[in-house]
């Protein structure tokens, strides 16, 4: 496919400019649909030859292009080859297209487009992925939402293009708000309620108890001894704290299972709480930490040792604070996993701490603090249920279900679905997704359950709908035998509009992986979508001469390949009814 056009016009170039195909084939881009509808092309833009030293920036470069083109020959692969002045456009074979996008979806359909060489710029190993992080008894706000399914598709993505890849949840369980929730269970809290609906009960126990922290000064002291007691590790408190823990973790799980979700490690700061002392003694014994005249801790970040910047790692009274804990978390992981990349998903307003973060790490010596990046996204306005302001996970799923329920209800067509409400469980996700990651990530963006689920339109329920339609097609013809095809009888424009499209997939696979953006891949799908709508409608399968059936379900079900594919990679599950 992609691969093999590409290597096909570099060997061409190779033989007039010398050197090596590998250094053509990622110059060469497909170019999108919607510039040229008609002609599969690649193009190369000079610019690109110039810096690769194959043109010379001295000589009029017009003139140079017009002379490179004029050797390249026509062959079977290469039907024309234009030069402008800032491109050159090669024009393939457009049988040869369908032909082998096709050929290589049947027979390869699980890994089209990730092997393409031009993906081999992108350096592969062992990632950690840190996403989700809520924190026990607080609120799982849009953010957290948001890093959950952004973590999610970043880890797909990676794992999809061959790496091997960890996800951790790093839980807020530790700090004072466990003061305040032990003493608040021992005045308001119930084993019963704790058993029913623990996020519920926690939060409203927590809620309640920094209300009345507010003008009782004794919740205040209880609060103080509470976390104290867990602090040296008494047996009760400890007890009482874990139980917590493990009901939230425990209900998380099954939460996110909803949404398609899972992690390999919950490791959350309380467990390196405990590591933060080895953490300070490193900084103390490199002499990176000085003691202000407040008897705080901090180290010195700026450049000229002037503490024009710096990070305050230590309280007053030798206690570690949030940055401590994940200095410690990054040195853990890095010696119990030997991950080659970390990765931090969470909302902007944490840019600095991780950028301090990872200073900390490389003024340690740590040159590794290199390959951890942290990425950033907006704020999610007006995101609300039913039950009034985003609180609980599970919230906002049902109400996306629910009312995806309602509008499968409203139309004819969704009557076939066997299990109606997994259904609309799952195309309701798709439509968060979807609507979440057409912008880019850190654009702020307010929120719209209606334009959200949307069946028309760029959303998730399209994506879904094209899909469905597309495996219904397939599956009204399966007997039909898929061997044989012939490439002459797709060389209508919509055919060729969607083929050449496929083209692109690896590109878009490959931005994706260097920005960390997932807009490129669902802007991508949604064309697709489009583009197979369109050709779903002009070209029958169903009463249509047997070749002629044969290529176009050969053309859908490739179609339908690479829409599932990218679909998967985003986290959103491709229905088979609906
Ligand atoms: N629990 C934090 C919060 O809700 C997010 C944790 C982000 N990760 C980290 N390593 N600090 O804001």
């Amino acid at each position: 496919m992609a691969s093999f056009f590409r290597r096909s016009i570099s060997s061409e170039l190779v033989r007039i400019c010398g050197g090596s195909e590998d250094v053509f084939i990622p110059l060469l881009s497909a170019v999108p649909v919607s510039k040229r509808q008609l002609t599969p092309d690649f193009r190369l833009t000079v610019i690109s030859l110039v810096q690769n030293g194959i043109l010379s920036s001295g000589e009029d470069l017009l003139c140079q292009t017009e002379r490179l083109v004029k050797q390249l020959k026509v062959n079977s692969v290469i039907e024309d080859v234009t030069a402008g002045r800032s491109v050159i456009t090669f024009r393939v074979n457009k049988q040869l297209l369908a032909q082998r996008v096709l050929s290589e979806l049947h027979e390869d359909p699980q890994t089209f487009g990730l092997k393409s060489e031009i993906l081999r710029a992108l350096p592969r190993g062992r990632t950690l992925v840190e996403y989700s992080s809520p924190n026990i008894a607080k609120k799982f706000h849009a953010g957290h939402l948001r890093s959950t399914i952004i973590g999610h598709f970043i880890s797909n993505l990676k794992q999809a293009l061959g790496n091997d890849v960890i996800r951790v949840n790093y839980l807020g369980d530790w700090g004072m708000q466990f003061g305040l929730l032990g003493a608040g269970f021992q005045r308001f809290g119930s084993q019963e309620k704790l058993k029913e609906n623990a996020l519920q009960h926690l939060f409203e126990v927590y809620v309640q108890v920094n209300r009345e922290a507010e003008h009782d000064v004794s919740v205040r002291s209880d609060a103080t001894e509470f976390y104290r007691r867990l602090e040296q590790h008494e047996e009760k408190a400890v007890l009482l704290w874990k139980q917590f823990r493990e009901i939230t973790v425990q209900e998380y799980k099954r939460i996110y299972q909803r949404l398609g979700v899972h992690f390999d490690h919950y490791s959350g700061e309380s467990f390196y709480q405990s590591k933060t002392q080895e953490v300070l003694n490193d900084l103390w014994t490199l002499g990176l930490l000085k003691t202000t005249e407040k008897g705080t801790g901090v180290v010195d970040l700026s450049e000229q040792g002037d503490m024009s910047s710096y990070s305050t790692v230590m309280r007053s009274d030798g206690t570690s604070l949030y940055i401590t804990r994940d200095v410690a978390a990054a040195l853990d992981r890095k010696k119990t996993f030997g991950f080659d990349e970390m990765i931090y998903v969470t909302d902007k307003s944490q840019s600095v701490h991780f950028q301090q973060l990872f200073q900390i790490l490389r003024v340690m010596g740590h040159h590794w603090a290199s390959r951890c990046v942290h990425v950033p996204f907006g704020l999610v306005k007006g995101m609300s249920t039913r039950r009034g302001d985003v609180v609980f996970l599970e919230d906002v799923i049902d109400e996306a279900r629910n009312r995806m329920m309602h509008n499968m209800n409203q139309s004819k067509t969704s009557k076939v679905v066997c299990d109606p409400e997994q259904t609309a469980n799952q195309i309701g996700i798709s439509a968060l997704i979807i609507q979440d990651f057409k912008g880019p990530l850190t654009a702020d963006y307010a929120f719209d359950w209606e334009r959200v689920l949307q069946a028309q339109g760029d959303t998730g329920v399209f994506l879904q709908y094209t899909h469905a339609r597309l495996r219904s097609l397939l599956r009204t013809h399966r007997d039909e035998t898929l061997t044989h095809f012939d490439a002459s009888h797709l060389q209508d424009h919509r055919s060729i509009s969607v083929l050449q499209h496929l083209l692109r997939y690896d590109e878009v696979l490959l931005q994706s992986a260097l920005e960390l953006q997932p807009r490129y891949l669902v802007n991508f799908l949604l064309t697709l979508s489009h583009l197979v709508s369109s050709a779903h409608r002009h070209l029958p399968v169903k009463g249509s001469a047997t070749d002629l059936a044969q290529a176009r379900l050969r053309l859908f079900a490739g179609a339908c390949l690479v829409l599932a594919s990218g679909m998967k990679i985003l986290g959103v599950s491709p229905v088979e009814k609906m």
